[in-house]
């Protein structure tokens, strides 16, 4: 069960925060540090006396608890479109783009930097530095992003280099998550290449990516600033069972592809570890791809909804000078979005039935088809068509245990945004395209109509009785 962080602990609201009321400027008192970082420390970071104590006692704990991360990061992250070849003009006008597209006031407050931002060296102190011609003062980047309105984001890797062979952080994770904060970065992403040795690391995985976020609460407990931290090791070590003490979220795949084939597959891998996401900590299916490669308008529908609905984080990866209008609808559903924000629920949609596959099947081509989950508002269902031709999707409304038996719903469509009349007992999506969707929002509007029969619907029904024990079983 979520425990919510002692009240004036958060540091920021991911949706809520004005950039204008000066939460990003520097603070005169301390070079680098925002204000609000200074007035807002965590109690328990108090009262952990030395280094050594954060990083032997439950440090992981101090990690996760640090307030921010709360829900889904959206934002931006410039891999899946420039890969290396990327510079500070570029990222703050793409900074302008988002902004100027309506992408920011939708929820989208985020500006990360992938790999390739340093240079191939460090200092003889060690320090990490930024590429001298391509992002000449980080500071400089940050400020401009803070005051367009984003948070800002940094990568670095657990190992020696990083995946294009920059400098990694292991065994610099405390000077470069500072050096981070010195620059003004609110978010890092942390990479999985070049792992140490067994006879050097002597951890393993999970110890590997501990070291970061000892680190990150080292940080906050001598500045104030508190990362979001987000996992890249690509569903290794069975991540989404314990990134969530220790990041705010864990990639569960491989890199993503702007192709159908790619987003199926990762659809697959999600369908059987959604239990694994909620507030505080969720499972990253990489960034958006959706205005890359050739994907339908269904397609990116599909890719968008499936993301959004499991409450993995929201990162356009798209070149934005070039993003078509119908695109950038989608990424604009402002009532997919609102699930994927849910101030209530946490928890990501899961599938119910399978569909053309017998229930828990693997299956990278033809992923779990039906699924739901509760909302603020109702509950949530998503109808995956995975043939290459259109199909009708039928489903039961108590398959879904968000649903309660003897109630009829009205059905809201979230991407015709309609309302599509009551449905009783059943629903069927007529004619969702080939690789298409149905998102459905489904509420409460009374009492099913008297005398159906049979009297119980679903599973129920072989156990259905009434009260004076006449069986109604499979009638
Ligand atoms: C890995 C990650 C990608 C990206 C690249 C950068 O492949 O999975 O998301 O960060 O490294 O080199």
């Amino acid at each position: 069960m979520f425990v919510p962080p002692p009240k004036g602990f958060l540091r920021r609201a991911a949706t809520t925060r004005s950039p204008q009321t000066g939460i990003f400027s520097s603070g005169a008192e301390v070079p680098g540090v925002r204000r609000d970082h200074l007035l807002e420390m965590a109690p328990s970071l108090k009262t952990v006396g030395t280094v050594i104590g954060v990083l032997s006692a439950a440090s992981s704990v101090i990690a996760l608890t640090n307030g921010v991360g709360k829900l889904p990061v959206m934002g931006y992250n410039a891999w899946n479109a420039f890969a290396c070849n990327v510079n500070e003009t570029l990222i703050v006008q793409t900074a302008q783009y988002m902004k100027e597209y309506g992408l920011l006031d939708v929820g989208y407050n985020h500006v990360n930097l992938d790999d390739c931002w340093a240079m191939k060296n460090r200092t003889s102190t060690g320090e990490v530095v930024s590429d001298t011609t391509r992002f000449p003062s980080m500071n400089n980047l940050t400020d401009q992003l803070h005051a367009l309105g984003f948070y800002a984001g940094i990568y670095s890797d657990s190992g020696w280099f990083t995946c294009a062979g920059y400098p990694g952080s292991f065994m610099h994770e405390e000077q470069d998550a500072l050096t981070f904060q010195s620059w003004g970065f609110d978010f890092l992403k942390y990479d999985n290449c070049a792992i140490p040795f067994d006879d050097v690391i002597r951890e393993g995985m999970v110890g590997k990516y501990q070291r970061m976020s000892d680190a990150l609460a080292i940080v906050a407990e001598k500045t104030g600033t508190t990362f979001v931290f987000s996992l890249c090791q690509w569903g290794w070590s069975q991540v989404w069972l314990w990134g969530a003490s220790l990041s705010h979220s864990w990639r569960i795949d491989g890199d993503i592809g702007p192709y159908w084939t790619s987003i199926a597959s990762i659809i697959n891998s999600a369908s059987f570890i959604t239990q694994a996401t909620n507030y505080y900590g969720r499972n990253d299916l990489d960034m958006l791809e959706i205005g890359n490669g050739n994907f339908t308008y269904d397609e990116a529908k599909t890719h968008f909804t499936t993301w959004a609905l499991v409450k993995a984080p929201l990162l356009i990866g798209t070149n934005l000078a070039s993003l078509t209008s119908e695109m950038l609808s989608i990424l604009k559903n402002t009532e997919i979005i609102a699930i994927n924000q849910d101030p209530v629920y946490g928890t990501s949609i899961s599938p119910f039935r399978w569909g053309i596959n017998a229930d828990w099947t693997y299956n990278a081509t033809f992923p779990a088809q039906y699924w739901s989950g509760p909302s603020e508002n109702g509950t949530v269902i998503m109808l995956i068509n995975t043939l290459d031709e259109p199909a009708d999707m039928f489903f039961n409304l108590t398959e879904s245990p968000w649903i309660r038996a003897g109630r009829q719903y009205a059905v809201r469509d979230l991407w015709t945004h309609t309302n599509n009349g009551t449905a009783v007992r059943n629903f069927t999506a007529v004619g969702v395209a080939p690789h298409g969707v149905a998102a459905l929002l489904l509420q409460d509007a009374g009492n099913e109509p008297a005398g159906i029969m049979p009297p119980c619907a679903g599973e129920a029904l072989s156990q259905c009785t009434a009260e004076n024990g006449t069986s109604y079983a499979n009638s």
